[in-house]
């Protein structure tokens, strides 16, 4: 099947091609210099965003939530490593999917699956804040996971509207977001608002994932359905705090440079914070929220 039916004639708007900057002196970590996102974009961080995938295909019991049947095209929004789609590729053999994300893969970083990609899958670089080059009602099926860090606090209802908008009449939306932790205790409280100072000062506000649901519905989606849960933190939630610590560290050490360079605390403070905080998972059994909502395009 020819991909081009997907494209959007008008402009033919491929974004154009988005670099990281050099690694930061305070951190040594990569990030995006023309984009508002907040988390890294290096190796390290593609280790973690695969990490994570899988953690969450475990703890959500699969890949999706929306009633989706056999979609015939799958847009994934900020597909990031492409693991989700990938395996939706493969899932779904007859659908073409496509993973759209401001910045292209590293192959040579990526950790070796099968091997090959699935025929049925293609990338292409597309940044969601200058609106996405496909036509409209182009795909069956809509997909963003985890763009919080990503979009400005005042593009969301946009931001939304544009997933509605390439979604065919009929087809479905699923928008996966998460939130700062919980019950984490001071150290992590003081973290936490120190990520949250650092992206407000970029435009995006990390604490916007309760409400996606009501940015389907404020975009037109009918038939929305929203809910969320919480991952234990840390030893006490067994196998599943394990992932998550593991996971919410990760984070924790992708911003320390931002945040250091805004001076909302210095490399020292925040290190002896992690620390801290990692001591205090289980006695105050911290959480970390996910928040899952779908929605069906009208018509
Ligand atoms: C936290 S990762 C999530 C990746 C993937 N959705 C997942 O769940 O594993 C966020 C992704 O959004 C991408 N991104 C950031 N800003 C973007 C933008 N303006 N347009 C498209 N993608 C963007 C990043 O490059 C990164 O791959």
């Amino acid at each position: 099947m020819s991909w081009f039916r997907f494209w959007r004639r008008k402009n033919g708007g491929v974004a154009t091609a988005t670099r990281p900057g050099a690694p930061d002196a305070l951190d040594d970590r990569r990030r995006l210099q023309d984009a508002p996102y907040v988390l890294p974009s290096d190796d390290k961080e593609i280790n973690r965003l695969d990490f994570q995938h899988y953690m969450l295909r475990y703890t959500l019991r699969g890949n999706f939530a929306a009633p989706i049947q056999q979609p015939m095209s799958i847009l994934d929004v900020g597909s990031g490593t492409g693991r989700w789609a990938f395996e939706m590729a493969r899932l779904f053999p007859n659908s073409n999917v496509i993973g759209a994300d401001i910045v292209a893969p590293n192959p040579d970083a990526m950790p070796a699956d099968d091997g090959t990609r699935p025929d049925n899958y293609a990338f292409i670089q597309g940044n969601i804040l200058e609106g996405l080059p496909f036509a409209d009602g182009a795909f069956d099926y809509t997909h963003m996971r985890l763009l919080l860090f990503a979009i400005p606090e005042a593009r969301w209802p946009d931001v939304t509207r544009e997933l509605v908008r390439v979604t065919r009449p009929g087809g479905w939306i699923e928008m996966v977001e998460t939130g700062p932790q919980r019950n984490g205790g001071p150290a992590m409280d003081q973290i936490v608002s120190w990520i949250t100072q650092a992206s407000l000062k970029r435009g995006v506000n990390p604490l916007l994932g309760p409400r996606i649901g009501e940015f389907l519905h404020g975009a037109g989606a009918v038939n929305v359905s929203a809910r969320d849960i919480a991952l234990p933190v840390g030893a006490y939630g067994g196998r599943v705090g394990r992932l998550a610590e593991t996971d919410v560290f990760g984070v924790l050490q992708g911003v320390k440079g931002l945040v250091a360079s805004q001076n909302l605390a210095t490399p020292e403070q925040y290190d002896s914070a992690v620390l801290a905080a990692r001591a205090d998972l289980n006695n105050y059994q911290c959480a970390l929220p996910f928040y899952i909502a779908y929605g069906q395009r009208p018509g």
